[in-house]
């Protein structure tokens, strides 16, 4: 039977399930980490797979959320140290990819290999980060739903099935507003990864869908060309949660590129 254990500790609710080398699956804004529960299922079978939701988020919702994207970066360090793992594989999507970028900065030596799935190296511009304080004033007076949607029509493309916008409209929702108005600063404040990305030397992945608006698949072009050991692939008819939208696409890359 393949291990799978829950913990609370002091630190992040994770999931860790299966054996074999490590990866952890770092999960977008506003979701949690059932976002990833096809890939975890299915990755391992061969492999051993942690993934957390972040603090403020999913089952960590009653941590105090963090004021940077280096916290939670620091967040996944420590879960590695927990559970003794010295090296793992990182996939993050979108704010998922952001923390990468963190762990990159912070804890290089951790890294095996990399995957950026639809996310973006740059910072927010002046008008993106007037978004997030937008963003930030309608959680703190309406709630979270309404942020909820007002992000949908970004986060999924025109021809995601009306399922899977319930499911992400669940997911999102159900997000407390401490969490989601921390990591709305947090992500407006984070650095610009672009100078990183030439030190970058392990092997790394960008993926993006060709639909997708908030990391558009220029930008993912570029990260992918300035990645020493990068490469890219682009998923047809996908928007922005490239997973969710198409599951057996996302998946056949990554392994793809895990198992080279
Ligand atoms: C995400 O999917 O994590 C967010 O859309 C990222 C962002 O808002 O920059």
């Amino acid at each position: 039977m393949r291990a799978m254990s829950d913990t609370t500790r002091n630190g992040p609710y994770f999931v860790d399930q299966g054996r074999g080398d490590p990866i952890v699956l770092l999960h977008a804004f506003p979701l949690d980490g059932r976002m990833w529960d096809a890939e975890r299922e299915a990755l391992s079978q061969s492999r051993r797979v942690i993934v957390p939701d972040l603090r403020g988020f999913g089952r960590s919702d009653a941590l105090l959320p963090p004021r940077s994207l280096d916290d939670h970066a620091d967040d996944v360090a420590r879960i590695l140290d927990d559970l003794g793992i010295k090296r793992a594989s990182v996939v993050g999507l979108s704010m998922g990819g952001y923390i990468a970028f963190a762990l990159v900065r912070r804890h290089p030596q951790r890294l095996t290999r990399l995957i950026l799935a639809d996310t973006r190296a740059a910072p927010d511009s002046p008008e993106g980060r007037r978004a997030r304080d937008e963003n930030i004033a309608l959680v703190a007076r309406d709630g979270v739903a309404p942020l909820v949607e007002r992000l949908l029509p970004k986060l999924l493309s025109p021809k995601a099935p009306p399922d899977l916008v319930a499911r992400v409209r669940a997911w999102g929702g159900r997000q407390r507003a401490a969490g989601v108005m921390s990591a709305l600063a947090a992500m407006r404040d984070r650095p610009d990864s672009t100078p990183l990305l030439s030190s970058i030397a392990v092997p790394s992945l960008v993926i993006v869908g060709d639909a997708d608006s908030i990391s558009p698949p220029e930008e993912a072009r570029a990260m992918a060309a300035a990645l020493p050991a990068g490469e890219l692939t682009v998923i047809a008819s996908a928007g922005h949660l490239t997973n969710l939208e198409s599951p057996p696409s996302f998946l056949a890359a990554v392994r793809q590129f895990l198992e080279r």
